[in-house]
């Protein structure tokens, strides 16, 4: 029996033959270990024990049975030089007393559950066991995947410190960056990643454990991971190289795992990590505030920091962009600044600090070079007009995000400087930067009250110290789709009872705690229990393409943890048929027959190329495209902007006073100047949206990406950065899918020629195929509220072009779209004018073709010699009438 797989012979030979100081050494801090917990020796077990090693009391273990089976087997102790107030620090930590249950249960089973409270030490310890047990050795990698960017970056630095080892022996990667080496040990990764690995390496080879973390998060990459782990952990013991997998979750309906029998056939052992919890006294608010839960939270932090006893706050919000607009809120109610003394060390707050900051920030972004002075329009600006008020911090970098203050920014009476001891602000949400994250992680300075302003980041993967107050607002934000028609809406809707609990049990890490609800006892009740798993609740064609570019032919038979509902299934594998990744199943056959093929349909050549691409199936058939006329770098360019979303400031948002009215009045004024003029003039023109990304992110470049221009141009900072660094990592991603294409992200991307812009229409066009609409003309108007309208194939009600798009007034018949938002009415946004004889030659498995010999007669091409028909079509579903193709 091997029980210690993992571990390779050679190594078990050189630990046989450690010195005796190492042995000497490792015992010491064995027998420090607290072993009460060991389990009893059973009779028989014993009798496996070698005679010589037989111990004298049975009943009693030896200290050395603190290792794994020391026994039978030499003890691979791979030993780490920790500081001692680290290790002290450690040992504090409830899962140390369970390090021995553990190493057991993984030595001896393949896949092992490890279920905790938050904050228990799962994340930080368990990657240190299997280090120190040898797990790491000769080239094995222990990998751990995050479900968010935060955790994963943050750990990795975390556990390095812990183990006084440096980043490149315990490293991180992301989407867009990593410090992984040959040298790496312990890798933390977002979940995405190591789906993208499995595509490369299916078996894995080089990890010998792999640790799905947050399980209980159930994001959609974990739910996928832990199925094709499911299939890989026994192929890997078929093959005499076995592989750990560890799931680990907080303590939440883990049945989903343990008692689905498609996933696991015998049920993997459960350790549960009891938690030393404090008492969390709850409190309801009697009344719900219904919209303004931000302005309640504000006024809930400022009693707690007035009338409440020492001890850190966090506060739980929905986004960004209210977790920095409660900061600021808070504090110029608390001023910091004002109340320190010189020198106190917070120096990360100073001006010079912050610039020398962004510099760094823009030398490492700095990776595209200018683009040519005079290939965008860059309107003079009067430096004059600038006004902009003196900005925070956080503001300054995170750029200007959407501001969704209310506009009830002025203070109760008495709250401004109530309190005498200053409270220390912290935002902490997914996309701030690293360095500002770790902040959180710091004691506040000496004489400072800890508040941290949070999204739903800090409800299970990062534990912050010191916090005795939790201000939950009972809000998430969650991304909706209609899955019939595929619109999408962000909602910020109540969350369930589960993720309350979590976010009240935050405050009673390390002494009882308080945490208040901005909302009645009775609200709670109505919360649903759990949340859904992600993967019931968005549509799959991304996972679907990836999957069956992974060979998994029968999405259906998939181990998911909860599958996606069938329809969702259909409707990707549909979708997915029509952009040509997947071979179309024969039309022959009943419906039935026809329906069950299709969900099983292999991948085509075309959908192996747009798999290998970091975006969504309808942006990578875009990539695929392409190559044709020089388009990639556009292409790459639209597709990123489309990717981030959002990429003009919000100007429609309720004014403080008049003076910002006004302010905004101008600032909107310019920005709809700035887009007639990136969209250009005739053949540019009809790219619409499109053509303004372009524009934007060309002029942007060539002024150097600044957070200067973005905000005299209503472009969102943030979102320039982004786009820049998906520029950068698709442009590398399209080199290595097709290296012949020698791309390299063009120092002078001059605006495209005006063919160059026919071309990326139909590229477009291809790509958003089943986002087509049409204009309602006159004669078919039967309705007022179908004026300007446009109709889709998969609405019924009207859609209109938003009125932010170029083409808002200009109405072409036929457009595109990249999505449709749902506001007062349904708006097109993303919206390019296209040609309806591009249709059937580019999208025929949307249109429904007559027989060839209907329509015009055959026409003889005496050129090639070839006799040429035409084939009439209509649209599916809505039957428009489409003009003839000409085939051979
Ligand atoms: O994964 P789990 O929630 O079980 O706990 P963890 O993330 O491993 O955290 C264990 C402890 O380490 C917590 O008490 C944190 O406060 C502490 N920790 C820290 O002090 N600094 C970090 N950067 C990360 C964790
Ligand atoms: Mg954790």
């Amino acid at each position: 029996r091997r029980l210690d797989p993992g571990v390779e012979d050679q190594e078990e030979s050189d630990a046989s033959v450690r010195s005796q100081e190492d042995e000497d050494e490792h015992k010491e801090e064995l027998v420090k270990m607290d072993t009460s917990h060991l389990d009893v020796v059973q009779p028989d077990e014993v009798s496996q024990i070698p005679a010589n090693n037989k111990p004298t009391v049975p009943q009693v273990p030896p200290p050395q049975r603190a290792r794994p089976k020391p026994s039978s087997k030499p003890a691979v102790f791979i030993p780490v030089d920790r500081s001692p107030e680290m290790q002290e620090a450690r040992l504090k930590l409830p899962i140390l007393a369970e390090e021995q249950v553990i190493m057991e249960a993984i030595n001896e089973n393949p896949i092992v559950i490890i279920c905790g409270e938050t904050g228990s030490g799962k994340t930080t310890q368990v990657p240190q066991f299997l280090y120190e047990a040898g797990y790491a050795s000769s080239n094995g990698i222990i990998g751990i995947t995050e479900p968010r960017r935060v955790a994963a970056v943050s750990m990795s630095q975390r556990v390095a410190k812990e183990m006084n080892l440096s980043h490149r022996e315990v490293s991180y990667q992301i989407r867009y960056e990593g410090n992984v080496t040959d040298e790496t040990k312990i890798k933390f990764m977002t979940d995405g990643v190591l789906l993208k690995e499995i595509q490369k390496d299916f078996l894995l080879s080089r990890y010998k454990v792999i640790i799905i973390d947050e399980a209980h998060e159930r994001s959609v990459y974990t739910d996928i991971l832990i199925g094709l782990l499911s299939r890989i952990v026994p192929l890997r013991e078929k093959k005499r190289q076995p592989m750990k997998l560890i799931v680990m979750s907080a303590t939440l309906r883990v049945e989903d795992f343990t008692e689905n029998k498609r996933l696991f056939s015998a049920p993997p052992p459960v350790i549960q990590v009891d938690a030393r919890q404090f008492p969390v006294t709850v409190h309801f608010n009697k009344r719900t505030p219904f919209d303004d839960y931000s302005g309640e939270c504000f006024r809930k932090v400022c009693k707690i920091h007035r009338m409440l006893p020492p001890g850190g706050i966090l506060a739980f919000l929905t986004g960004q962009a209210e977790v920095h607009s409660l900061c600021r809120r808070l504090r110029k109610a608390f001023p910091f600044r004002k109340n320190k003394v010189e020198g106190d060390g917070d120096k990360e707050d100073t001006v010079e600090e912050i610039s020398r900051f962004k510099k760094s920030r823009r030398k490492k972004t700095m990776t595209l070079p200018k683009i040519d002075l005079d290939s965008y329009s860059v309107m003079p600006v009067d430096e004059g007009d600038e006004d902009r008020e003196a900005e925070t911090d956080d503001e300054d970098i995170a750029g200007s995000d959407h501001d969704l203050d209310l506009g009830d920014d002025e203070m109760e009476e008495g709250e401004k400087s109530d309190s005498s001891l200053p409270l220390y602000v912290l935002p902490l949400y997914s996309l701030l930067a690293p360095e500002k994250q770790a902040k959180v992680f710091r004691p506040p300075p000496p004489g400072t009250r800890l508040c941290i302003v949070a999204t739903n980041v800090a409800e299970t993967s990062l534990t912050i110290p010191g916090i005795k107050y939790v201000v939950d607002c009972g809000k998430v934000k969650k991304r909706f789709y209609d899955k019939a028609t595929g619109v999408s809406s962000f909602r910020v809707t109540w969350t369930s009872q589960a993720s309350a609990n979590q976010r009240a049990g935050r405050a009673g890490r390390t002494e009882p705690g308080h945490c208040y609800r901005l909302y009645s006892s009775a609200v709670f009740g109505d919360f649903e229990k759990f949340s859904p798993p992600e993967i019931t609740r968005r549509p799959v064609e991304d996972l679907i393409l990836q999957m069956k570019s992974l060979n998994i032919e029968k999405t259906v038979n998939f181990p998911f943890p909860t599958p996606p509902p069938t329809d969702a299934l259909v409707a990707a594998e549909e979708l997915l048929i029509a952009l040509g990744a997947l071979q179309e199943p024969p039309k022959t056959g009943r419906l039935k027959e026809l329906q069950k093929a299709k969900l099983s349909c292999p991948i085509s050549p075309l959908g192996t190329v747009m798999a290998s691409f970091p975006v969504a199936p309808r942006y990578a058939k875009m990539l695929a495209l392409s190559k044709q006329y020089d388009c990639l770098p556009y292409t790459i360019t639209i597709v990123s902007a489309m990717t981030v979303r959002e990429l003009f400031e919000e100007f429609d948002r309720p004014a403080v006073s008049e003076e910002e009215t006004e302010k905004l009045k101008g600032k909107r004024a310019r920005v709809v100047q700035m887009q007639r003029i990136w969209a250009g003039q005739g053949a540019s023109q009809k790219l619409g949206d499109l053509m303004v990304m372009l524009g934007a992110v060309g002029a942007c470049e060539y002024a150097g990406c600044t957070p200067q221009f973005c905000e005299t141009n209503g472009l969102r900072y943030k979102a320039m950065v982004e786009i820049r660094r998906l520029r950068g990592q698709l442009t590398t991603a399209v080199n290595s899918v097709c290296p012949d294409a020698g791309l390299y992200v063009d120092p002078k991307m001059k605006p495209p020629t005006a063919a160059q812009v026919t071309y990326l229409r139909q590229i477009v066009l291809a790509g958003l195929g089943d986002h087509i609409a049409r204009r309602i003309q006159a004669e078919e108007l039967l309705d007022e509220k179908w004026k300007n309208a446009y109709k889709t194939p998969l609405l019924d009600d009207p859609v209109f072009i938003h009125p932010n798009s170029v083409l808002f007034k200009q109405l072409p018949e036929f457009v595109v779209y990249q999505e449709i938002v749902e506001t007062t009415k349904m708006y097109m946004k993303g919206v390019s004018a296209i040609e309806p004889e591009w249709i059937p030659v580019l999208l025929p498995p949307y249109c429904h073709f007559g027989k060839p010999m209907e329509y015009p007669p055959p026409s003889y091409c005496p050129e090639t010699g070839k006799i040429k028909c035409h084939r009439p079509s209509v649209f599916y579903r809505v039957g428009w009438q489409l003009p003839a193709v000409e085939v051979d």
